[in-house]
């Protein structure tokens, strides 16, 4: 029985507890923003054209979040609640047959596994709606499950209208629904705003679907983090703890090894080979992916790179936006700033800092070097204290160095500039103009000694 599945994933209030210019849902966690994670999980169930994100408070930023996931976007003009959010879907998700799964887009933890249960009671059920309850050590900000007698479901209670007796119940509202859709639409709109906030509650669906003779489903859910729904800094905070856990779990079990996995900052979606070793406090973050047999060390931070295999990123080193093919060695100390791609088995050391540079298979630039807008060949060796001038106050300029150069240390190469094939470039020079292949090039003051110099000044001191 092929039952069609809509889900709204409701993202247009501002949260207010949060006490920030940005939307909650923006907020990340994992190195995703909460709203992504959510529409991840929703994904998992239907395919796009079936889920609607309900858009208000900074639309295009919620719209750029999700962009190229296909999703549809729903726009609720004001914030008046939960029901009015579900409402403003009316037009584009209402009507037709099947089931109306509502999510919250604050909630990133919850996987597609417990929604699938919440379906499947509900499909299993002549209920006109199910959802998940849980219970809670510290309930504030929930909506309480008020139960009659016999344990029977009756209604929510939102905080801020529930009596204190209320207020002392535990198990909670998760926030997570699934309608029969016929039902939803029919009913819906008899929701009022007849509370302290003003709001539309979505809540308060329950009450009316009773109201109309229908019965609605609980799923008690053991599992409560799971559910946790982000209103504070303070959870967000638990849910980055909790998804980085997922994270480093998911990578160790898929053979990576990462010593103190508690210090380590790994956002949800990088990929990393086996027997690859991540030491203490590294952070990789974005859409990194890291090959086998690789070391990233202590401290470092890799974010949106491509490593290849067996390459070493020494401790405190930062590689950003750069690609590193097989066996390169990086740092410590290095810093790869953005749009480098350093080929196989080449060496970048420590107080190195590249920018938008390539730097050819087996070269090396070991010790306190700049190069930017550089493209260096193969097996070249570019000595300490080497700084491309690719700056003139107004352009960038290109260096390009050939296969098999020694540049001396301490050069200066003021671009745009060009140094052939197998040339050499004497220590301390400054290379304004092309070196051709096999030259050697001098650019600095020539060496004057001075036999007997010093000695004749002691001794005229001395009188
Ligand atoms: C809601 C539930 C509460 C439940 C809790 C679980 C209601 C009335 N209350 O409370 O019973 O225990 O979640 O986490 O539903 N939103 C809109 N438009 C609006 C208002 C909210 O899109 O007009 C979105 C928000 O962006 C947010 C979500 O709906 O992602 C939930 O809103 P929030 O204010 O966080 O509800 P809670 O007070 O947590
Ligand atoms: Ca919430």
């Amino acid at each position: 029985m092929d039952i069609p599945i809509k889900l709204l994933i409701l993202a247009a209030g501002l949260g207010t507890r949060m006490k920030s210019k940005k939307a909650k849902v923006l907020h990340r966690a994992g190195g995703r923003a909460l709203v992504e994670h959510v529409a991840e999980t929703a994904l998992s169930l239907a395919p796009p054209e079936r889920v609607f994100v309900v858009t208000g408070f900074q639309a295009e930023l919620v719209q750029a979040a999700l962009e190229n996931r296909g999703v549809r976007f729903v726009a609720q003009a004001e914030q008046k609640g939960t029901a009015d959010a579900v409402m403003a879907c009316r037009e584009a998700a209402g009507g037709g047959e099947g089931l109306v799964v509502v999510i919250y887009g604050d909630c990133p933890l919850l996987s597609a596994g417990t929604l699938r249960k919440l379906i499947d009671q509900q499909l299993r059920s002549n209920a006109a709606a199910t959802l998940i309850t849980t219970q809670l050590a510290d309930p504030m900000g929930y909506g309480r499950i008020l139960r009659g007698a016999g344990g029977s479901f009756e209604a929510i209670v939102e905080q801020k209208a529930a009596t204190p007796e209320q207020l002392a119940i535990r198990e909670v509202n998760a926030g997570i629904y699934c309608f029969r859709a016929d039902l939803l639409w029919k009913h819906l709109g008899e929701i009022e705003p007849d509370n302290p906030a003003r709001e539309y509650y979505l809540t308060d669906i329950v009450h009316i679907l009773h109201r109309a003779g229908l019965e609605v489903g609980t799923l008690f859910h053991q599992n409560a983090p799971e559910l946790l729904g982000i209103n504070t800094r303070v959870e967000l905070a638990e849910a980055d703890r909790v998804l980085r856990e997922r994270t480093v779990r998911r990578l160790m079990l898929e053979g990576v090894t990462i010593e103190k996995p508690e210090t380590v900052t790994i956002d949800t979606q990088v990929r990393i080979g086996r027997d690859t070793v991540v030491e203490p406090f590294a952070r990789i973050l974005g859409h990194t992916v890291i090959g086998e047999d690789c070391h990233i060390g202590a401290c470092a931070i890799v974010h949106d790179s491509e490593l290849g295999n067996g390459v070493v990123v020494a401790p405190l080193t930062i590689v950003g936006s750069s690609r590193l093919d097989d066996g390169v060695h990086a740092g410590p100390f290095a810093r790869l700033r953005f749009g480098n791609h350093v080929e196989a088995g080449a060496q970048v050391g420590n107080f190195v800092e590249l920018k938008k540079t390539r730097l050819g298979a087996g070269s090396k630039s070991m010790h306190l070097a700049y190069l930017g807008d550089a493209t260096i060949g193969k097996k070249t060796n570019i000595g300490a204290g080497t700084i491309t001038c690719n700056y003139d106050g107004v352009d960038k300029h290109p260096t390009t160095i050939g296969d098999g150069v020694f540049v001396g240390s301490n050069s200066t190469l003021v671009a745009p500039v060009r140094i052939g094939d197998g040339s050499y470039v004497g220590a301390g020079s400054v290379i304004t103009e092309d070196v051709s292949e096999d030259a050697l090039a001098l650019g600095r003051g020539r060496q004057v000694n001075k036999p007997d110099w010093a000695k004749k000044r002691r001794e005229t001191r001395r009188q």
